[in-house]
């Protein structure tokens, strides 16, 4: 395990227990994110944390793959009820994405986290 996966999987629980800082903002973000999705698009999120974004958006959507290399930010994720469109899974970025090519790929605060983002996005659309 990575010191980056012991620092967020120690945090884990206090991050799932903070309180949205701007309700309305980030309801017009999901909104925005709705938008741009089809009905039959298989997603892939990347750093999904405790699910919480991919809870709301994947009844949208045929397929929402939501992953985070934390196994206790996915331990939290997989235990709050959700559609059967969603599926939570521990992956670390860097590694090969199962169940691609993805039509979208979502990453909310995380791009900054990722090393080689373009490589990663790359891997993940469709050639
Ligand atoms: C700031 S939190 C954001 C969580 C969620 N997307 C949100 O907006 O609330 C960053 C998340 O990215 C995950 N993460 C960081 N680096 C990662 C990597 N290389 N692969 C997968 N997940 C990663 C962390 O475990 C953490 O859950």
């Amino acid at each position: 395990m990575t010191k980056s996966q012991k620092f967020w999987n120690k945090f884990a629980a206090r991050y799932a227990a903070r309180p949205l800082k701007n309700v309305p903002a980030y309801e017009a973000m999901l909104a925005d994110v709705a938008a741009r999705l089809k009905p039959t698009d298989k997603v892939l999120e990347i750093g999904c944390g405790t699910g919480g974004t991919a809870i709301r958006l994947a009844p949208a959507v045929a397929q929402w793959t939501a992953t985070d290399f934390s196994i206790e930010m996915v331990k939290i994720a997989q235990a709050k009820p959700a559609g059967d469109t969603v599926v939570f899974k521990v992956v670390d970025a860097s590694n090969t994405f199962d169940g691609g090519p993805f039509d979208a790929i979502c990453a909310f605060n995380v791009p900054h986290l990722v090393d080689d983002l373009p490589q990663v996005l790359h891997k993940s659309m469709p050639t």
